[in-house]
């Protein structure tokens, strides 16, 4: 029997229509689940949905992606500390509770960082700091590492004329360390409690031990080889073996200089014995980082950048990293587009990725330390250069990185970590020793690893470092000049100017291509944090000129779609995030699934 019988009368002419909207409404439906959009996981594709306010679309992830939408995030109501170490959140929020502010809880989380987290949380390597403090005020601190003053533009190329592997293994891999005096100046200028008192729960870490686990053992069984070439070798892997779960870790030389610091200040790294420990090791290894080196590093205190995506603030990080201006002058190209496409189509990932071309062929070729390098950074910026560069993306084209100029000259380790307080303050940090566990070099009685970030300079402009980033001339290696990097602690404001959002990672560039893209998710596709920065990413980097997708997290048809625009594409990986969120009543915080962490608050 028909549903809906044709009779004669007043009714039928209703009941056609009814039938009709009823096998439109079938065939949409069927439609629909062919393109397997009708399973919980699978991403709606094409035009945002009718009818629904703005560019608010229902987004669910590809049924393959390794995660799934609608996890909570920890909320906590009066501060929080998100970090990819939970011993080291926990230091943070000890501090926040004894009464400390965002920048004291800052401090403490990442000294327990070098104690608990020793492949990226450091005092031998450096990094950058983005405040806005309570009364409004911002503020950037650049605790960058320099190169030594024996430094030379070309110490890294071999005598075939090839960059050698001494830029990222032993002595010569190493800038000079500013992380101790990043912490120190960010505790002084804006920190409310002493610095014994923030840097007690390191202290206690290293010179009491903590309970080694699963993640801390794999991460120095994976990195097994590099550690096992140096001095660290005795204390990381005691009889050749990287520490038992259930063991007692202790650091009794970093306890020592955690306790110096403390003591003495700035000076008790940078002079005295821990000094002269490095040096000592720098002699042993051939290494070229001297006593004055260490007694001249001076962390910058800069102006943020500060910028606006649809209507939201924006406070990132300016030269030597490329990290803000990148993110800024990406999503300005984004922004261009008045609606976003819906979340995972084609037309989305192509917007990203022409805008990522872009933004990296400027960063690549012009950007460095400002100290040594004039950089149009106003114009790179600018809303007005982004509408230059949009005027050049094709709808239906991707645009070969060959073909994209920089805009004219006028005249694998690292962790982020985020901190709020109960009275508004909020700091994002991001520091790092560059690869897992640096150079491998650690220092006998001074008890750290050291960097190998001088593989962030081009060793030989034009060639691929580590992260196979093509850089220019701005970035060559020279003595005392920071190496450009591409780490990006950034602070979201609402658009009437609060705190929003604080987010940074690790990965090298893509950092920058995952801060940019869980920005985009919770401003333009209205995700909740935790499904922003579990969302499957994209990478594109300029050069290789490679759409790099992570495996699963593009739908099959939409990799289609991108390689038939003329995009070559592959699977690939993403950088790790931390964030933190303000939510109606207080704070959310998390870190990346695809890493280990804690957020915690009170
Ligand atoms: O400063 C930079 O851009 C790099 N040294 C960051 C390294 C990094 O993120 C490694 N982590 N996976």
């Amino acid at each position: 029997m028909s549903r809906f019988p044709v009779k004669a009368g007043p009714f039928a002419t209703a009941a056609l229509a009814i039938r009709a909207l009823a096998i439109l409404a079938l065939a949409v439906i069927v439609a629909v689940a062919a393109n397997g959009a009708m399973t919980a996981d699978a991403p709606l594709r094409g035009q945002a949905p009718q009818g629904r306010p703005g560019n608010v679309e229902l987004t669910t992830f590809p049924a393959e992606w390794t995660y799934r939408p609608g996890v909570p995030a920890p909320r906590a109501e009066h501060g929080m500390v998100a970090s990819n170490c939970a011993l080291a959140t926990e230091a943070g929020v000890e501090i926040l509770k004894a009464g400390g502010n965002a920048v004291d809880a800052a401090v403490a989380t990442g000294f327990a960082l070098a104690v608990a987290y020793p492949e990226a949380g450091n005092i031998g390597g450096g990094g950058y700091a983005v405040l806005r403090l309570a009364g409004g005020q911002t503020a950037a601190l650049d605790y960058r590492e320099t190169a030594p003053a024996g430094a030379s533009r070309n110490m890294f190329i071999g005598a075939d004329g090839k960059p050698t592997d001494a830029s990222l293994v032993g002595h010569l891999a190493s800038g000079v360390a500013g992380s101790v005096a990043g912490l120190l100046a960010l505790l002084e200028k804006h920190g409310t409690l002493p610095r014994a008192r923030v840097m007690a729960p390191a202290i206690r870490l290293a010179r009491d031990g903590f309970v080694v686990d699963a993640i801390f053992r794999e991460s120095v069984a994976q990195n097994a080889k590099l550690v096992g070439r140096f001095a660290g070798a005795a204390l990381f892997l005691p009889g050749g073996q990287p520490p038992a779960i259930g063991a007692r870790f202790v650091q009794a030389d970093l306890a020592q200089t955690l306790e110096r610091i403390a003591r003495d200040g700035r000076d008790g790294f940078y002079k005295g014995p821990v000094a002269a420990a490095l040096v000592g090791e720098m002699s042993r290894g051939g290494g070229i980082i001297t006593s004055s080196d260490l007694a001249g590093y001076q962390p910058a205190w800069r102006t943020p950048i500060t910028s606006s995506y649809r209507g939201h603030g924006l406070i990132a990080m300016p030269p030597s990293s490329s990290g803000g201006i990148t993110l800024v002058e990406t999503l300005n190209i984004l922004e261009t587009w008045p609606q976003a496409a819906p979340w995972g189509s084609a037309a989305a990932l192509h917007r990203l990725t022409s805008a990522f071309q872009r933004a990296f062929v400027d960063r690549n070729e012009m950007l460095g330390d400002p100290a040594f390098v004039k950089m149009p950074l106003e114009r790179l910026a600018s809303k007005a250069y982004a509408k230059e560069l949009r005027a050049g993306i094709r709808d239906d084209r991707a645009s070969p990185t060959s073909a994209l100029k920089p805009a004219p000259r006028e005249s694998r380790e690292t962790t982020n970590y985020a901190v709020v307080d109960r009275w508004g303050s909020a700091v994002a940090i991001t520091t790092t020793i560059n690869s897992l566990y640096g150079s491998g070099v650690w220092v006998p009685g001074g008890g750290f690893f050291l960097n190998n970030e001088m593989d962030d300079f081009a060793a030989q402009p034009g060639t691929a470092n580590q992260f196979g980033l093509v850089q220019g001339e701005s970035n060559a290696v020279a003595p005392g000049k920071r190496m450009l990097s591409a780490m990006a602690p950034t602070i979201v404001l609402d658009p009437k100017g609060s705190v929003e959002m604080l987010i940074g990672g690790r990965g090298g560039p893509r950092i920058i291509t995952a801060v940019v893209q869980a920005i985009v998710n919770v401003i333009d596709h209205r995700m909740t944090l935790a499904d922003a920065v579990g969302a499957p990413r994209i990478h594109h980097q300029a050069l290789p000129d490679v759409l790099e997708y992570e495996k699963g997290g593009v739908a099959a048809d939409v990799v289609t779609a991108l390689g038939a625009m003329g995009y070559s594409t592959k699977p690939g990986g993403t950088g790790s995030l931390t964030a933190i969120r303000r939510t109606a009543t207080g704070w959310e915080g998390l870190f990346d699934p695809r890493k280990h962490g804690l957020a915690s608050g009170y």
